[in-house]
């Protein structure tokens, strides 16, 4: 008799636990396509330049190891505002946004889900259908009710805008709607301008309330593009929450760096929803880890490294663009009767293959290709050396 005979068996996480399986596969042409990382058309993950320069720069001017603020600094506040709102709109919405600095894009959601969940009237997030597999699991354990509301059709792999339009139209006020604000996990099908004005319009008759994951910003189109949805919607004067990750774009997985926003009506309010949200930090990590933060408010406070910054993040972009293309072209030099052009559509690291739960198995047991069970393909783990080993699997496998 144990004290742990209560204890289940939990399912692997099925987007880390394959890295794992990846690692122990001796195959040496195996091809991680799983994990929402960058890589080069090396295969590698490297340190971005301006992360380098400004970890240089911090290992000699840093003076103390003590704790961050809560809820962090308010120059990484104000820095990363910039960011996702734009400079300008910054200055003017500095009042009525409160931010903390996250352990990445999920402490922030995981913070923010805790804030709403005790503290607005709603226990009912509405989820995209398919969204990042992560989403539910943080919600639930926030002590949310999932609903989900429609986004692709999995039958010619793009967005649904009907049905997500008539879906957005059915959520209750006041409830909670996750939205991704661009590089959707894990279709890759993306709203464009004109597509967020009228999620913008809808959210402001309905009522409930937006929350934008932004974990990829600059990996579509642009840093500014990209940030047209949170820009937009902050327009609304809705209560608005964004959670931002510099995973991606910073390449700073593994040090935990994000930021969440609330937008609020300012004031005492502000201050009613600050005091909440640091309640919110202090129960979970106490206060934000400083490494990683420190890295990005160096980079974004100098203009020259900044610009960059901004090139690095163009690169990486370009890169994924490029093998889009490629991996298109490689498909149909294979001979894949299967139509794949909608990979070069698709906006960011992933893609939505069509590809089903067996064949995604099969792919892994017989070719060493790692790719999610629902299908998703994280296109930046292409490179010119697998390319063409990837587009033979998949013509193997599909005809
Ligand atoms: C992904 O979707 O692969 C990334 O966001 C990594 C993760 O934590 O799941």
């Amino acid at each position: 008799m144990s004290q742990f005979d209560s204890v289940t068996l939990a399912p692997p996480d099925p987007i880390l636990s394959l890295t794992g399986a990846f690692k122990a596969d001796p195959n040496p042409e195996k091809i991680n396509l799983s994990v929402g990382v960058f890589v080069n058309d090396h295969g590698a993950t490297p340190i971005l330049e301006t992360v380098r320069s400004a970890e240089k720069r911090l290992a000699e001017t840093s003076e103390t190891k003590s704790y961050l603020p809560i809820t962090g600094t308010p120059q990484y506040a104000s820095l990363t505002q910039q960011l996702c709102f734009g400079e300008a709109s910054a200055t003017s919405l500095s009042n009525r946004v409160i931010t903390a600095d996250t352990p990445g894009g999920t402490g922030a959601l995981r913070v923010a889900g805790e804030f709403i969940k005790n503290n607005l009237n709603t226990s009912d997030v509405w989820l995209s259908n398919p969204t990042w597999a992560n989403h539910k699991g943080i919600f639930s354990a926030a002590g949310f009710q999932i609903k989900t509301y429609s986004y692709f059709n999995s039958s010619s792999l793009s967005l649904d805008y009907g049905a997500f339009i008539e879906s957005l139209n059915s959520i209750p006020a006041g409830d909670l709607v996750v939205l991704h604000a661009c590089c959707h996990n894990p279709t890759g099908a993306d709203l464009s301008p004109e597509q967020w004005d009228e999620v913008a319009l809808i959210a402001s008759n309905r009522g409930w309330i937006p929350l934008l994951d932004f974990a990829y910003q600059g990996f579509g189109s642009d840093i500014d593009q990209d940030a047209y949805g949170p820009r937009r919607l902050a327009e609304t004067g809705l209560p608005l929450f964004v959670c931002q990750s510099f995973s991606k774009n910073f390449g700073l997985y593994r040090e935990r760096v994000g930021a969440l926003h609330v937008l609020t009506d300012g004031g005492d309010e502000a201050e009613r929803v600050a005091s909440q949200v640091k309640i919110s930090v202090r129960t979970n990590y106490s206060n934000p880890p400083a490494h990683g933060g420190a890295i990005v408010e160096t980079i974004l406070n100098d203009e020259t490294m900044k610009e960059k910054w901004i090139a690095e993040v163009a690169s990486m972009r370009e890169r994924i663009q490029n093998v889009r293309h490629q991996f298109v072209s490689a498909l149909s030099n294979a001979g894949v009767a299967r139509d794949f052009s909608f990979l070069i559509k698709q906006k960011g690291m992933f893609s939505f293959t069509g590809l089903t739960k067996e064949q995604a198995q099969k792919l892994r047991a017989d070719y060493s290709i790692y790719i999610v069970d629902s299908g998703r393909i994280n296109v930046a783990g292409l490179t010119s050396e697998n390319l063409s080993r990837a587009a033979g699997a998949l013509k193997e496998l599909l005809g």
